[in-house]
């Protein structure tokens, strides 16, 4: 192609996305390099005059004003009911997120692999607890080896076995390690029976001259994305009470019970309510994800909004062959989903077709897309998707005004 067709191009894939934003500016023919040279302005940190046309797709692009805001209105929620946030990372896999959360009063951090556990302790983070518990000889090495490094770091146990090897290793290491019962919250994939079993592992861990027990944890993961805010009530209620009655227990019993941790995104105004947590380890409410929209608010009951849709993935039209319908270049390796959503059109409904390639599909014949126009759209899932992602773009508007890092994203060092 020639340099006037690909510049008149170009000009065309700009103005329409241009359009699509609802921006008039004409700058578009006077840059036609900057996507060219993007890699090595954004690792100067050359950030000025970067916009959202100028980025390769698919990608991931956070909304700076509503991400910020998200976060204060937890962080404000927990100051206003006294409990603690230990804002769980495995939805963000950022110390520049982490960094903001604490610095907003969050107490400390909650990871569900060691590698997480990792990548904030040697950002510096303090108050790191491991939320699996660790029974391969290497993850119980590297918890030590955490423990070793930072007396706050903690992990959990939810089997007698487990501690006894967190015993062994940690007093290989002369190390004492905080440890935290997991107790059964109605999600089987982990937590030890309530009541005696319970009770018995609180003991042992107490007992056990290299851990320290330092609370019980109760993740009710059913009740989080329960539809309808008074069954979700209900639910985290019913959920939890197992595990409160251990911690009365543990407390009768002269055991230590500094935290009772668990929670989530979705039960963050009922667990403070119901006054049995000390803390929450809620994380999706940085940036929400379509599924838990559906569930339903306190004040709203159709739409859970308390917190806004801070996170899109971006692609860009490839191909538009068909009334109705289109192709997108975010396929199965961006995690698309047909409960994705694309921003400001409902109406469009997502379909997966392959490795790279997505399908929106439509009636509105007056709203047709246009190839090379640009499209956001909002994950279903928020963990699932950041995985698969380097970088967060972070945006005003059209503007980049910041590049956030996801954790290592190969080798070992990943799990
Ligand atoms: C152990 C644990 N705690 C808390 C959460 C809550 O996270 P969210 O606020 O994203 O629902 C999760 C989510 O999977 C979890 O696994």
């Amino acid at each position: 192609m020639s340099q006037k067709g690909i510049l008149s191009r170009r000009n065309f894939v700009a103005a329409s996305t241009a359009m699509v934003a609802g921006v008039t500016r004409s700058t578009a023919a006077g840059t036609t390099n900057r996507s060219a040279d993007l890699e090595s302005r954004l690792a100067r940190r050359e950030l000025k005059d970067i916009f959202k046309e100028d980025l390769p797709t698919p990608c991931m692009v956070v909304d700076q004003d509503i991400f910020e805001s998200n976060l204060k209105k937890m962080a404000d929620h927990c100051t206003k009911t006294g409990i603690h946030l230990r804002a769980h990372v495995k939805v963000h896999k950022s110390t520049e997120i982490a960094r903001r959360q604490l610095a907003l009063g969050a107490i400390g951090l909650t990871c569900a692999t060691v590698a997480e556990c990792e990548l904030m302790a040697h950002a510096g983070f303090n108050g790191i607890l491991l939320t699996r518990q660790p029974t391969s000889k290497n993850n119980i090495a590297r918890v030590v080896a955490l423990a070793k490094r930072d007396a706050t770091f903690g992990t959990v146990v939810d089997d007698p076995q487990a501690a006894t090897w967190l015993q062994e290793a940690a007093r290989a290491e002369n190390v004492k390690l905080r440890t935290v019962v997991d107790v059964y919250a109605g999600l089987t994939r982990h937590g030890i029976e309530a009541g005696r079993p319970a009770l018995d592992l609180a003991k042992q861990v107490d007992s056990s001259k290299n851990l320290k027990l330092f609370g019980i944890m109760g993740y009710s993961g059913r009740a989080a994305h329960t539809h309808v805010f008074e069954e979700r009530f209900k639910k985290s209620r019913s959920d939890l009470s197992g595990m409160l009655e251990t911690v009365a227990s543990a407390r009768s019993a002269g055991l230590p019970v500094e935290i009772i941790t668990g929670g989530s995104t979705g039960t963050y105004n009922i667990d403070s309510e119901l006054k049995g947590l000390t803390e929450l380890q809620a994380g999706s409410f940085v940036f929400m994800d379509t599924l838990y929209r559906e569930i339903g608010g306190k004040e709203n009951a159709t739409t859970f909004d308390d917190f806004g849709s801070a996170l899109t993935v971006l692609a860009t039209v490839i191909s538009k062959r068909h009334p109705g319908l289109c192709t997108i270049d975010a396929g199965n390796k961006a995690l698309l989903k047909p409960t994705d959503e694309v921003k400001g059109r409902p109406d469009v409904k997502i379909e997966n077709q392959g490795a790279e390639y997505g399908l929106l599909v439509w009636k509105d014949g007056d709203r047709d897309y246009k190839i090379g126009e640009r499209v956001e759209i909002y994950p279903s899932n928020l963990d699932m998707s950041t995985n698969v992602y380097d970088r967060y773009y972070v945006t005003r508007g059209e503007r980049v005004v910041d590049v956030w890092p996801i954790m290592g994203r190969s080798g070992a060092a990943q799990r």
